[in-house]
């Protein structure tokens, strides 16, 4: 097979790197995918019996920005096999597509061989996934000439996995055993993608209409610019929007983080997409909380269906002193079918991350009205906790309060019977009761 291609000059670089790990990464559109994909089909045709592995977070974005242009390139190379998700050449290469959409899902590449492992969007992963598969990138014994294993990843700053890709490839901080000549980056532009420029030059008309820091890191791949944010994923013209009437049909709930310091309400909406809106919020400070209860009931219309509260699990705890618990001032307030709050926080965070992270096709599944300024303004300075891995930090702690309330919302809509690690198995939360996801597609289970 002969196939025409024109890499610019850092695409050549990727293909002709041969480091055990080359990271091609920087700013969005630079060509990475392409590359990626292109970079496989030319390992896979040029060494008999090469076995690789593609990976990407989802099942939806592997289809969507691998899957199909791979198979329009391969028609006719080579076959598809669908159950195993895996192009199986004639000269016995194979590239086989896989997701890990939970940190559990890499251990079933353990005990796999694979001479080349694709990780694309690598800032999506976590450390660990990483790491996992760097024990299955080795020799798989199917080839009949030495090949030495290697790593391929493609990545934007921003991300679960920022961290420890801007270590390895950016900053070049090594720990003991890592050695640094097994790192290669090679940094991507939106500007030397000559095909993107020519087809589509309002992309980078989009590109530099985003905020600040997230223009940096899309437009110039600085990888600084989320230094520390918690959730980079956030972006302003993607997850906000003017407010409009909710349809009537719409579930409508409550999220409450209950403190005399601070008080944060969202009231949340999900639509017929099942993408959830947040479209009101008020916070108070030094209220008590039959004050939090009125004013949850009185910042809700009389009209409006609301269907359950979630509120913190400390307000079910009786006082001592008066035999009532939180739960009791506020149902005497009048805040009715309140539910105890899943607390879990670096699942709920989990949870809160793929709400924000955009799929292939770009579509957010939360969407907060701009009149919720207070959520607005806490989401994006939310910053890692230096401490404990995934957790975000407790300082500033004015700036928890309306996040924690969007993490109990969306923890409130989990499936019960989601069987990973991303949400606990057994949920009282999820209200209504969800239809179960289809088994290979976690996107799916988010929007119930
Ligand atoms: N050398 C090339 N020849 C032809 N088309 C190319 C080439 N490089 C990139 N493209 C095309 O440019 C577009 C953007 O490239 P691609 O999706 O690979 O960018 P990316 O860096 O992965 O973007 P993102 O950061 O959004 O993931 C795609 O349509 C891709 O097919
Ligand atoms: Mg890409």
């Amino acid at each position: 097979m002969e196939i025409q291609i024109q890499p610019n000059e850092k695409q050549r670089a990727f293909f002709e790197s041969q480091a055990r790990y080359t990271a091609y990464g920087g700013a969005r559109g630079g060509g990475k995918s392409w590359a990626m994909r292109m970079k496989l089909v030319l390992l896979a045709l040029g060494n008999d019996g090469v076995q690789i592995l593609l990976l990407r977070r989802t099942l939806g974005e592997l289809r969507e920005n691998h899957l199909l242009p791979l198979l329009k390139l391969l028609n006719g190379v080579a076959k598809y096999a669908a159950t195993e998700k895996e192009f199986r050449f004639p000269n016995g290469s194979r590239i086989r597509l896989g997701y890990c959409d939970s940190e559990g899902d890499v251990l079933q590449f353990q005990g796999q061989a694979y001479e080349v492992i694709g990780l694309e969007e690598a800032t999506h992963f976590t450390e660990k996934q990483f790491f996992a598969l760097t024990e299955c990138n080795r020799w798989s014994g199917s080839m009949a000439t030495p090949f030495r294993p290697r790593m391929y990843l493609t990545c934007n700053p921003g991300g679960v996995g920022h961290e420890w890709v801007k270590r390895l490839f950016v900053d070049r901080r090594y720990r003991e055993n890592e050695h640094p000549e097994d790192y290669l980056f090679i940094r991507s532009l939106v500007f030397e993608n000559a095909y993107l420029m020519q087809n589509d030059p309002d992309y980078v008309r989009t590109l530099l209409a985003l905020p600040e820091t997230r223009r940096r890191a899309m437009l110039y791949g600085d990888w600084s610019a989320f230094e520390g944010c918690f959730f980079p994923e956030f972006d302003y013209g993607k997850h906000t929007c003017e407010p409009f009437d909710i349809p009537r049909e719409w579930i409508r709930f409550r999220a409450l983080d209950y403190g005399l310091d601070r008080t944060a309400v969202l009231w949340l909406a999900v639509a017929s997409d099942r993408t959830l809106y947040v479209y009101r919020e008020r916070t108070a400070s030094d209220f008590v909380l039959s004050d939090a209860g009125r004013l949850i009931v009185d910042s809700t219309p009389p009209g409006e269906q609301i269907r359950y509260t979630v509120a913190s699990p400390d307000l079910w705890n009786r006082r001592q002193e008066t035999g009532r618990s939180g739960f009791d001032i506020l149902t005497a307030a009048g805040v009715r079918a309140l539910l105890r709050a899943n607390n879990a926080r670096i699942p709920g965070w989990r949870v809160l991350r793929e709400y924000l992270h955009l799929s292939a096709s770009e579509r957010p599944r939360l969407v907060i009205f701009r009149t919720c300024t207070e959520l607005l303004r806490c989401l994006p300075l939310l910053r890692f906790d230096p401490n404990v891995a995934e957790d975000a930090a407790d300082t500033p702690h004015d700036l928890t309060h309306a996040p924690e309330a969007l993490r109990y919302a969306v923890m409130s809509r989990v499936p019960p019977n989601r069987p990973r690690d991303a949400a606990p198995r057994e949920s009282v939360y999820s209200f209504p009761p969800p239809r179960r996801p289809k088994d290979d597609d976690f996107s799916d289970w988010l929007a119930y």
